[in-house]
């Protein structure tokens, strides 16, 4: 019979190490106070080791037959692509995302859709009462049969109602809410959350279930952050987007059955997530015309390429010292290309303040839209308008030179699928993308070039 002990243990709140020591920094991953003192217990097995099993035997790949053929088509669409094609049995994945962000909502539309497709789901909720989450499902509209809801923390008991249930979806809302009686750790401690992943692992391969785990993530990443559990999930989804904005991205950041290039674009409506097919005409809604200091940038998120306007605002600081300001881009990245646009065009712009926004409240960290920086700073500061058909992609460098980019083809095309007529876009990027007609290609090998060029178009217009 196994000995219980009770031991405490250090854990570290950032990445989930544990040590029987305090410690002050940790030996993982190097954060500081990161220490939580925690109860675990200790199972004793006297050093007998029970239950050997004879059967235990490794098979050639040949014998192996694998799931691909059967993952379940959510039919939501976005979903499906950044799953990889779907969902695969057995599989668990991490949902994280900031508070309110629609998660949930998310979730529950999985369920919805599955239950059409006469798929068993089961939703278990520690967050909600089961009146709270009709409510909500409400709004998304009227679950079939096949759709069931359980309101419960205890880990234990959820595993005995997937056992019983024929389900083949399992949704738990959210993993720091649910606790395993084996521990007396409080719901939300990283020793709960381990275990009760641990344990889901299990089910999900035991019963061949895909499970879906909803996880609470704070900026600080603080106890039970999801970050460690992205180690011991198959697939990692972090659902991200501006609070103010009505659109939603869901992100693929580890995928064991896929690639994590693909993104899905959703937006929140008052009948829940609506997949956005052309994310770019989102982007681009309500664009001005006829001012200057706006241009139209391509960025690529994944393998999806998306149009994306890009303003500035540039104007004599008041004060001694220039302020420059971003919202959506990098603010050092802005800082450099002021500098090469000063040293390297001659543009007398190290007295201005600057202000660059991405509109539409994406946040870029692709080094694809500096050419759009550049041409919109230049274009505010001269006041001079950018015709509203031009594109303009492009790294630049620290001689002000305009590097080629990845999927230069993807944004020529689309570029002229959303009806633009003229693309600035990098020299080294022109072979490539050479093949596609219907739009005028304006390569560039620097950003001089790039000024000149637009010069020419806006003298012409
Ligand atoms: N009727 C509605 N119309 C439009 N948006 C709504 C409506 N009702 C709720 N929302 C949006 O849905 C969001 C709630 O989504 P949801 O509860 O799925 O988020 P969550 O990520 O699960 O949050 P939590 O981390 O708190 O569990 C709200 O922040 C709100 O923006
Ligand atoms: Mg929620």
């Amino acid at each position: 019979m196994a000995k219980i002990k009770n031991k405490t243990a250090f854990f570290c709140s950032e990445c989930g190490m544990d040590q029987s020591k305090w410690f002050g920094v940790c030996p993982a991953c190097g954060a500081a106070g990161t220490a939580t003192e925690q109860k675990i217990e200790i199972r004793n097995t006297s050093g007998k080791v029970q239950g050997i099993s004879l059967e235990v035997k490794p098979v050639t790949f040949d014998e192996i037959s694998t799931d691909e053929e059967n993952r379940l088509v959510t039919g939501i669409g976005e979903l499906d692509v950044v799953l990889g094609g779907g969902i695969v049995p057995g599989s668990l994945t991490l949902v994280g995302g900031d508070p309110g962000i629609g998660k949930s909502t998310l979730l529950l539309q999985v369920c919805k859709a599955l239950g059409d497709k006469n798929i068993e789901v089961l939703y278990i909720s520690g967050e909600e009462s089961l009146s709270q989450i009709k409510l909500r499902a409400q709004r998304i509209g009227t679950m079939t049969d096949h759709v069931m809801v359980l309101a419960e923390t205890c880990i234990e008991n959820a595993r005995e109602a997937i056992r019983r249930s024929n389900a083949k979806v399992v949704v738990i809302d959210s993993i720091q809410t649910m606790f395993s009686e084996t521990l007396d750790a409080t719901p939300g401690s990283v020793s709960q959350v381990k275990e009760v992943t641990n344990l889901l692992m299990r089910l999900a391969k035991e019963f061949s279930v895909s499970v879906f785990i909803v996880g609470h993530v704070t900026k600080e990443g603080t106890v039970a952050g999801p970050r460690m559990l992205e180690h011991m999930v198959d697939t990692v989804l972090y659902f991200e987007g501006d609070r103010h904005a009505s659109y939603r991205m869901l992100r693929g950041v580890k995928n064991r059955f896929g690639s994590t290039n693909e993104i899905g674009v959703f937006e929140m409506k008052n009948e829940g997530l609506v997949e956005v097919p052309n994310p770019s005409e989102f982007m681009l809604n309500g664009r001005p015309e006829d001012s200057s200091g706006s241009v139209v940038g391509c960025t690529m998120e994944g393998t999806r390429p998306i149009l994306i306007e890009i303003q500035a605002l540039v104007s004599k600081t008041n004060f001694g010292f220039p302020r420059r300001q971003s919202a959506g881009s990098d603010m050092n990245r802005l800082n450099l290309m002021m500098t090469v646009l000063e040293k390297r065009v001659g543009v007398q712009i190290g007295d201005c303040d600057a202000y660059v926004n991405i509109a539409g409240g994406m946040k870029i960290t692709e080094p694809g839209v500096d050419l759009g920086v550049i041409i919109a700073v230049m274009s505010s500061y001269s006041n001079k308008v950018i015709p509203g058909d031009v594109v303009a992609f492009g790294e630049v460098g620290l001689s002000g030179e305009v590097r080629a980019v990845s999927g230069a083809p993807f944004r020529v095309s689309e570029c002229k699928k959303l009806g633009f007529k003229k693309v600035i876009l990098p020299y080294g990027n022109m072979e490539a993308c050479r093949e596609t007609c219907g739009i005028e290609l304006l390569p560039v090998k620097s950003i001089a070039q790039a000024i000149n060029c637009l010069n020419v178009l806006q003298n012409k217009d």
